[in-house]
This record gives structure tokens, sequence and C-alpha cells, in this order.
């Protein structure tokens, strides 16, 4: 078994069987799958981990996908919040003054131009403020506010934002219908991502891993997809119940095989696709303490610190068991340096930390041919 899996992570292509292989592994076989990842990872992205500081602006959020804890149906528990102008600019100053070279600003989907024109503005503030020696472009701005129309996608470009997340959640047509109400289409989300590629953005998707009904050959189709869309970034999560969503009687994958399924989930997109970014997400801490550091370990090169204020980050609760609800960001910034630093790798701080990936399309603001 272990020879047969070291043939197929020697290979330069793999097959979708070679992907259901990878993803199937069990922890006996994690230190060759972790050693695999990890040199490809050193050869096509090197071994700095990249921080995005990410500040969740708001959660009033008028989709409803069942699986998420602050879909709009859910109007009992989730209080609702919007972060001032001031709040937004002030943490990602923090942010820059850290030596964190990006932030992610994220907030649940709104559409109306009250919302667009604030979020444009805010990026065109951070911009300007957070321009200095060690970052002479400012901060770099990655985007996930959810679907919007080209038209918006090309204006909050403009401002100043130069990628954007956007999850596909699953490519598998059948259950993407049964996780999302009629009205949320998968082709409408691909249209989305294609739209974004056509204006620039470096592109960032990803699935969560575990859904009820999933199977690892859906797994691995989702990664030939991010292959097929030239996808610059991939941010995945395993998937975690939330007690009151529409999904919660469907319950979840036990935590062990869900936390080896989603570092195999890793590997196998780090062999896949070589020189991308891959974020070790949130969600994985959520399933073990350790959980981030292991994505680390499984060939992810970016992590995101969160820097929402402490006042309101219980709102911003899209599964349960969310770390750090409680943590200052400078706490959480230590710790994630002591935790990065105890797996003999280092940080890149003031850099915007793009991929190989999106440099070698040109995809970075100033390199584009005009
Ligand atoms: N478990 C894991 N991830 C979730 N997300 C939303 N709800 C959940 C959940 N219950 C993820 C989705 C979405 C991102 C913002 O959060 O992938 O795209
Ligand atoms: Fe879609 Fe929260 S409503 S992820």
């Amino acid at each position: 078994m272990i020879e047969e899996l070291g043939q197929i992570v020697a290979e330069q292509q793999l097959s979708r069987q070679d992907l259901v292989r990878i993803l199937s592994c069990g922890a006996d076989q994690a230190p060759l799958l972790k050693e695999a990842a990890n040199q490809v990872m050193r050869r096509h992205v090197g071994d700095l981990v990249y921080y995005r500081g990410i500040i969740e602006f708001s959660n009033i959020c008028t989709m409803d996908c069942c699986y998420c804890g602050i879909r709009r149906s859910n109007v009992l528990d989730v209080p609702r919040y919007r972060l001032s102008r001031e709040q937004i600019t002030e943490t990602a100053i923090w942010c820059a003054d850290q030596g964190y070279g990006s932030v992610v600003l994220q907030s649940g989907e709104r559409q109306d131009e009250e919302f667009i024109a604030f979020t444009e503005s805010v990026i065109r503030t951070i911009k300007q403020r957070t321009v200095s020696d060690r970052l002479p472009a400012g901060l770099g701005i990655t985007l996930g506010i959810g679907q919007q129309s080209p038209q918006t996608y090309e204006r909050l470009y403009r401002a100043g934002a130069h990628r954007y997340l956007l999850r596909i959640e699953t490519t598998d047509e059948e259950l993407f219908g049964r996780i999302h109400p009629p009205a949320q289409t998968l082709s409408s989300r691909i249209a989305c991502l294609q739209s974004l590629r056509e204006i620039g953005y470096q592109v960032g998707t990803g699935v969560m891993i575990g859904i009820p009904g999933q199977t690892l050959e859906m797994l691995a189709d989702d990664i030939a997809f991010f292959a097929e869309q030239d996808i610059d970034m991939i941010g995945m999560g395993p998937y975690i119940v939330h007690p009151d969503s529409a999904m919660a009687e469907l319950g979840m994958m036990e935590r062990g095989p869900l936390l080896q399924l989603s570092l195999n989930m890793i590997a196998a997109v780090r062999l896949a696709l070589k020189d991308v970014n891959i974020a070790a997400t949130t969600a994985l801490q959520a399933i073990a303490p350790d959980g981030r550091e292991q994505g680390l370990s499984y060939g992810a090169n970016v992590t995101m610190p969160n820097l929402t204020p402490v006042e309101v980050r219980k709102g911003y609760q899209l599964y349960a068991g969310k770390p750090c609800l409680e943590e200052s960001s400078q706490d959480c910034s230590t710790c994630l340096l002591r935790r990065i630093q105890s797996l003999g790798r280092d940080v890149g701080f003031d850099q915007w930390g793009d991929s190989p990936h999106a440099a070698a399309a040109g995809r970075i603001p100033g390199q584009q041919e005009s």
C-alpha cells in the first residue's frame, strides 16, 4: 500500500483515481503524504507562511445557504452588526503595522448600492492609509463578499482590491442543489468566478469537506475544477454542523476522520496544482486545537489571523465551535507566530504574498499589460 502511494504522489499528472487514493489515506500513510506535499510546496511556492488578517466587517446576509449559521432565515439568534468605516480602517492599519502584508475583507452578501459604495470607499481609504516604505503599494486587499454583478466586481477592483475569494462549496450539481435554496445555483457561481478572472483579480475558491452525501470522487472532481478554472488560491475547510442551520439534522462526520480527510484534501490540491496559495483555515482549528498547524504541515502556505473586533466576533459564527472568540488580535497574532515557528517555518512579513501561479499569469497589479 505504502509503495503504491509513493508511486502515485511522484506522478506529474494525477488521475481521478490517484486523487481518490490520496484522499482515502489513513494516519499510517500520513508521513509519506505530508513529505510529498511539503516537497512540492517548497519547490513551487517556498516554505514561508503568509498572513492575511481577516476582518469580518458585517454579518448581515441576503443569502440562505442551508449550512450557514448567519443565513438570512436565521433571524432569532444572530444579532446583526456592521463595523464602522473607522473600525475597519483602524484594524487594517494595525494589520499593516504588524507587518501582515495583506488583509481579507469578508462579510455577509448584500448587493444594494449603499453596501457596495461603502465597501468601495473603505477599500480606497485602506489603500491610501497603508502606503509606507515597507508596503509601497499599501496592503494587499482580498475581498470575500459573495456573488456580485460583473460591474460591481469591476468597480471594487478599480478601487484597489486585487484578490477575490468565492467558494464553489461543491462542484457536484446535485449536492450543490441539496445544500442551497433553488435561487442559488452552481452555474451562477461559476459565472462569477469567470467574471472575476476576466476582470483581472487573483481568484480564490474552495469547497467544504465532509458535507453529508459528498463522496471522495466528488472531491477529486472539485480538484479537477480548480485546475480547469486556472484558480490562484484555495481555501477549504471541514464542514461543521451549525445547530441552528437548515442542515442540523443531517449531522456531520466524526472529528478524527474529518480532520484526516481535510488534511488529505490539502495535500492532494498541493500535489495536483503545485504553485497556488493554499490556506490553512480557521475551521480546521475548530475540529482540532492544532488543526491549522496540521494544515500547514500538509502543504498549506497561508493562514488568516482573525482581526474582527472581539465585541462582534461571536456574531460571525458560520459553524459551531469557532475558535478564538475571546482572544484579542494581538493574542491571536502572538499565538500563531509561535505555532508557525514550532513547525520550523517563518512568516513572510511585509509582503503581499501573491501565489507564483498568479504572478506567472501576470495577475499582479502594476504588472498587467494595459
Ligand atoms: N461549516 C464549514 N464551513 C462553512 N461555511 C459556511 N458554513 C459552514 C459550515 N457550517 C463556509 C462556506 C462559505 C464560507 C464563507 O464559510 O464555505 O463559503
Ligand atoms: Fe451563504 Fe452564509 S449564507 S455562506
